[in-house]
């Protein structure tokens, strides 16, 4: 039978979930237009703002509305349930589960158990979170194969800007054979700031000020977040297995105002660059801070914007910059994905 209606569990309902929400409110029936699919959200697992379930579907102006308001997916103790995560991907009967839970660097869950747990029931898979991808995409990835199950992640780095459908879709027959890229942004508006004759303790408070860094910077400035993405681009597109431990890793802490002004008198400056490449058939990843020539396109990678270049067998180096994202790239990244899946769904009908 031929199915009209997508039925789309939330996992995790923080900021990218509500841009996200946004999005599909306003294109509902730009949706139903060119893909012929209505899609209604009949799940939310949002931990301490509520969850809920709705077979016909969550009013999502209203719950949009109540979260701004509120807190919460719904301002009627009675519309939410009490369950945990799992229970809920058990019973919510959707086809795709959005995962959109809080990252954990260190070992990628409970987003991994999430992904599994949706697998095994049936449903397709959207996430944007980079630790399950970052931690265990190769099992996850089989696991989707056999099970026949979509999987896309296309906002885990660089939000909405095409970086895994880029290779996948627009370069047939190509071999990535390695790639580059400024992929943290914390770190990179820090160097600048210190570029501008900022202490690095100074840089570091005012990008907790503007909200790029966390409390505990640490995850940022020591390499952390750049290795978690240099791996999950590594393991998809190097086709690499490795884990953020595996990442030669050096962070921006040690980096001194007289090293930055040193380099800019030599026409440079540093940038903390993420690499992939094959070497010996294995791939090798690395974090580290670079000194880049100003003439260098990555030179003129600023505050929270990020670049990425894959060099190919077949095209040579292709360069592509994200300028300035703001949430809703990161949850256009998840729409996209979104539009990808019903694309195949239509297909295989
Ligand atoms: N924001 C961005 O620019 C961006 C860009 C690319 C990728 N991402 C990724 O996208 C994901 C979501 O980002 P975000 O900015 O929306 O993060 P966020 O604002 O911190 O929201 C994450 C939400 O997940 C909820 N959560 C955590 N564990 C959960 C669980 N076990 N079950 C259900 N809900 C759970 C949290 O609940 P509580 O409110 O109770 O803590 C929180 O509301 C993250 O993995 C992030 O790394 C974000």
């Amino acid at each position: 039978m031929k199915r009209t209606q997508i039925k789309l569990c939330i996992i995790g309902f923080g900021n990218a979930a509500k841009a996200f929400c946004q999005i599909l409110n306003d294109k509902a029936d730009e949706i139903e237009k060119t893909y012929g699919y209505k899609v209604i959200v009949t799940a939310i697992a949002g931990r301490s703002k509520g969850s809920m379930i709705d077979a016909s579907g969550i009013a999502l102006e209203k719950m949009l509305a109540s979260i701004q308001k509120t807190g919460k997916l719904s301002a009627r103790e009675e519309d939410l349930i009490d369950c945990q995560t799992n229970e809920l991907i058990e019973g919510c009967n959707a086809d795709v589960m959005i995962e959109l839970s809080t990252l954990s660097i260190t070992d990628g869950q409970p987003a991994i158990r999430h992904i599994e747990k949706a697998f095994v029931r049936g449903l397709h898979v959207i996430t944007a979170n980079k630790g399950p991808i970052a931690w265990d995409f190769e099992r996850l990835s089989t696991m989707a194969d056999k099970l026949k199950r979509i999987f896309l992640y296309e906002t885990i780095v660089m939000d909405g800007t095409p970086i895994f459908n880029l290779v996948r879709e627009t370069l047939p027959g190509c071999k990535v054979l390695s790639f580059k890229g400024i992929l943290n942004s914390t770190t990179n508006f820090i160097l600048e700031e210190m570029e501008r004759g900022a202490t690095y303790d100074d840089a570091v408070k005012e990008a907790q000020r503007r909200g790029f860094a966390e409390a505990d910077p640490s995850l940022d400035v020591d390499g952390w977040d750049a290795a978690a993405k240099t791996t999950a681009i590594a393991n998809v597109i190097l086709k690499a297995k490795l884990k953020p431990t595996d990442i030669d890793r050096t962070g921006i802490g040690g980096i001194t105002i007289e090293e930055i002004k040193e380099a800019g008198l030599k026409n440079k400056k540093i940038k903390l660059l993420c690499e992939g490449y094959m070497e010996n058939g294995k791939a090798i990843g690395k974090v580290h801070p670079v000194l880049v020539d100003r003439n260098d396109i990555f030179s003129h990678i600023d505050a929270t914007s990020s670049a990425l270049s894959i060099t190919t067998d077949m095209m040579g180096e292709i360069y592509i910059i994200e300028k300035d994202p703001e949430i809703e790239q990161t949850a256009y990244g998840i729409y996209s994905d979104l539009l990808t899946l019903l694309k195949r769904l239509k297909y295989e009908q």
